[in-house]
């Protein structure tokens, strides 16, 4: 898995390096020349080792034969940043054995950053083992999120980030789902969540959320399912309250008001 997820780092950082064409799945939502050979590339090197089991990929790879073994494949996650030329992508690989996620692996090139997580045996980045962060308020975490780019106009994710920035060191917003998860593992981040994922997003990065000590739920405290639209990721002492939060925020109590820009402008100096 390492050496795939490496080979297919490399061959995003080539593209990365001679900046590539842009083509649209739907409005906002990219794919490049890269996606797409970074996941032939990786679906050759899995059929050639293991040529029995399943895989699922994003650019379009769904083979179903009833294996007990079944990989998930995001051959570029961030592919926004990696179009425009912002250096936060990586590959993510994961790998099921009867429907429990047993190994995980994430590559970012850019850092040459390895993280690694295999069921039971915690977690590492470039072989040396990571832990989720100690902190225990809300108050002293910093957090990331995502938006994603499908229905978006349908998506009240920002009431989070206002009222979670408010409560919290500030909410960062990176856009690699599979990164986000490695922060936290790494104790970078103290938290993370999204709405809408897909299976190949979070994979490989719940596991290692998990093996590194931390927690990982859907937004009502309910147990992660990989087909789960919630993802709710935290170095675990903090994980109570961030759901207390999310109750408050779905249920519309305490929330701050968002200033209006109107009120601002009209007090503004120039
Ligand atoms: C996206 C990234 C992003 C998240 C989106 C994902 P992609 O994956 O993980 O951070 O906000 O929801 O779709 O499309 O770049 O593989
Ligand atoms: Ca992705
Ligand atoms: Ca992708």
């Amino acid at each position: 898995m390492d050496s795939i997820s490496r080979e297919a780092g490399s061959l995003l950082m080539e593209h990365f390096r001679r900046h590539v064409k842009i083509e649209y799945k739907g409005d906002v939502d990219l794919v490049t020349v890269a996606d797409r050979q970074s996941e032939a590339l990786i679906l050759e090197r899995i059929r050639r080792h293991f040529p029995t089991h399943d895989v699922m990929g994003e650019e379009g790879t769904r083979i179903e034969t009833g294996s007990d073994y079944k990989w998930y494949v995001d051959p570029l996650d961030g592919t926004t940043n990696f179009a425009h030329g912002y250096p936060v992508f990586c590959v993510s690989l994961a790998v099921d054995y009867r429907g429990k996620r047993i190994a995980g692996v994430i590559y970012d090139p850019t850092r040459d950053e390895l993280f690694a997580a295999e069921k039971g045996s915690g977690a590492r980045l470039n072989g040396q083992p990571i832990r989720v962060s100690s902190t225990e308020r809300l108050a002293e975490c910093l957090v990331g999120t995502g938006f994603p780019s499908h229905k978006r106009h349908q998506n009240p994710n920002i009431y989070f980030y206002h009222q979670i920035t408010l409560r919290s060191h500030g909410v960062r917003r990176a856009g690699s789902a599979a990164l986000d998860l490695c922060n936290v593992a790494a104790g970078r981040y103290d938290g993370f969540w999204e709405f809408n994922l897909n299976p190949w997003d979070t994979a490989a990065g719940v596991l290692m959320v998990e093996e590194a000590g931390g927690r990982v739920t859907d937004f009502a405290g309910g147990p992660f399912q990989i087909a789960s639209r919630e993802t709710l990721a935290s170095n675990g002492l903090v994980h109570d309250e961030l759901l207390a939060e999310f109750q408050a925020i779905f249920s519309g109590r305490g929330l701050e008001e968002l200033p209006s820009p109107v009120a601002y402008a009209k007090e503004r100096k120039y």
